[in-house]
Formats: structure tokens, sequence, C-alpha cells
């Protein structure tokens, strides 16, 4: 079966042809981020005018890469929540027409949850990977969710705790944004994270014990006391803030997931959103779960961001 995905949740505009919910045939995306970034965050207005303009070149890309018309699609799954309401509306009222205008069957998928689909994706090229079993633990952390969920088959999705304020991503890029080391702060904070080292810096994301939810508001608070207080100081080391911000919140977001596999005894944890791309989380979870006997799966580093093959593979599931 053929499935046609449609993601318009924020300022990506993707769109990806996947056939029975795993082989992607193409996966092509394009983002309006360079017109946000002098902004220091999204700008929903300006996101989804730019979806508008992406969408139909978009689509008809990822269906000419998978040597496919509209005809030959079988069904059409598009993210309807939660995201930006202008951006989602461009996405949806666009599967929406072309459904009506070629009857196809039109999957509504929930953005988060299929963040956490995209380990059990195969890409081209890549025939002999290792498929995730259910039930599993799915932690996604991404720039506007951090959520924990018991995932006990593709329709049956416990959730487990989540953040409280702050998702992981957002207290990245608020960091980064205080920091003045620009937008988006993952991927830099990354960065100086890996020049920097273990140092008398030390910032404690709140443990919330006995609790699967997260609170990265007050961590963010700290690290700007911290610039606040030492920003003229001789030693005042960006690197190392970095490394103390970053491990903090990768301890904090590993010990919660073990926690959760350990009391669901599941022994699969699959990771998804853009967070899922940083080098330590993915470091430490590797130590942890092999430590716990726990099987982790992440996605590939292009399947972590915002993208349709996962929109298109979870919502097989749906038909
Ligand atoms: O999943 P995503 O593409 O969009 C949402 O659905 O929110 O995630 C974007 C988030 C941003 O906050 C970005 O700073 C973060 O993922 N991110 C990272 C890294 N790469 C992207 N965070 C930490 N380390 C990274 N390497
Ligand atoms: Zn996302």
């Amino acid at each position: 079966m053929k499935i046609l995905g449609i993601e318009t949740s924020c300022d990506e505009t993707a769109a990806a042809v996947v056939i029975d919910g795993v082989k992607i045939r193409s996966s092509i995306i394009a983002s309006s981020l360079k017109d946000h970034k002098k902004y220091g965050g999204i700008i929903p207005e300006i996101a989804s005018r730019r979806q508008l303009e992406y969408i139909n070149p978009v689509v008809n890309e990822a269906l000419s890469k998978a040597r496919c018309t509209l005809k030959s699609i079988d069904a059409i799954a598009v993210t309807s929540t939660p995201g930006l309401m202008g951006s989602l509306l461009v996405g949806t009222s666009f599967a929406k027409a072309l459904c009506y205008a070629c009857n196809k069957t039109l999957i509504e998928v929930d953005h988060i949850k299929a963040h956490l689909y995209a380990p059990f994706l195969i890409e081209q090229g890549l025939r002999k990977k290792k498929i995730p079993q259910l039930p599993a633990i799915g932690l996604v952390v991404s720039g506007g969710h951090t959520s924990l969920y018991h995932i006990k088959s593709f329709k049956n999705f416990e959730l487990l705790g989540h953040t409280l304020d702050d998702a992981a991503g957002e207290a990245y890029d608020k960091v980064a944004r205080l920091l003045n080391l620009g937008y988006p702060g993952g991927p830099i904070i990354d960065k100086c994270a890996q020049k920097g080292q273990k140092s008398d810096i030390r910032f404690t994301a709140a443990p919330l014990p006995k609790t699967y939810n997260f609170s990265y508001s007050g961590i963010k608070t700290a690290v700007l006391y911290h610039k606040q207080k030492n920003e003229n100081k001789a030693d005042f080391n960006i690197n190392n803030i970095a490394f103390a911000f970053q491990d903090s919140i990768v301890n904090n977001l590993t010990k919660k997931a073990i926690a959760a596999c350990q009391q669901k005894q599941v022994n699969t944890l699959v990771i998804g959103g853009g967070v899922a791309a940083n080098s330590a989380l993915r470091k430490k979870l590797a130590q942890e779960s092999h430590k716990h006997g726990i099987n982790v799966y992440f996605p590939s580093l292009a399947l972590c961001m915002d993208n349709a093959a996962m929109i298109a593979g979870f919502g097989y599931h749906y038909i």
C-alpha cells in the first residue's frame, strides 16, 4: 500500500511516499527556517505563508521521486495536530482537497506520536535495519514537546508524563538565545558542549521525583543567572556552560526513560524528535540502555527532524 504523507505543522513543508508503512520511497523537505533566524524563533505568519508557496512543488517532487502518480496512491496522511494553526491549515486543506478531487482516503495523524514512528522506518538503501518491537517506551524530545509514552500498539499509546513548562528543544533554543549563540539552539549548544568539559559549573534540571513529567524552565533561568553573575570574569566559558546545561538535560531525560522501561517491564526504547539528534543524548541513552538490557532505537539524523515519512508510515496503521 502506497501512502502519501504531508507534514506542515511548523516551519517545514514536507511530503513523502511510504510503502506498507515502512519503506520510504521519497521524502522531500523544504524549510522556511532561514526566514525566521533573524527573529530568534519561528514567526507563525511567515511560516504559514511559506507553507502556501512550498506545498505544491514539494508534493509534486515527492510523487515524482517515488516514480508514482496521485492516481496510484492509496491514501493521504496529513499532520492534523499539534502545531501552528496557520501552518497546519495549509497542509490539512491541501490534503483534504486532494482527497476530495482524487477520491482518496484521508488519514489524520498526530505529529508527536508520529515522531516516535521514525525509528520504525526503512530508508532507501538500508535493507538490513533492525526494527523495534512493541511494546516499547517512547521518548519524544522536540522543540515543542517532551513526552514519555508506553506504546502498547500503534493505536494504543499511554501517556506517562510530559513537560510542565519548557520542552527540551525549547530550553536549548532559549539558552542559546540568552548566550547569543543563534537559532535553532540545539545543534549549536551540542557543538559548544563537545568543545567544553566538566567544570565547577552545575545546573540541575528539576528531578520531579516519582513522576515522568519534565520541567526545563528553571534550568534555563539558572543559566541566565550564571551568565549575569559571571560574564565579566576572566574564566567565563560558554563551552563549559553548554556542557553543564546539556549534561543535566541529558541525565534527566535518560533517567526518566530508563525508569519507565523498568517500571513497565519493557525492554524496547524508541526516541524521536529534533533533540534525538543530540550527540550526548544518543551516547548516554545507548550506554544506560545497554547497562539495563534495553534495546534503544534512534531515527537517522534526517528523520529526527520534522518530515513527512513518519506521517505516512504512522498513518498506515490508521487507514
Ligand atoms: O522535532 P523538531 O524538528 O520540531 C518540532 O516538532 O518541535 O525539533 C526541533 C528542535 C529545536 O528546538 C532544535 O533546537 C532541536 O530540535 N535540536 C537539537 C539538536 N538538533 C535539533 N537539540 C539538541 N541537540 C541537537 N543536536
Ligand atoms: Zn516535530
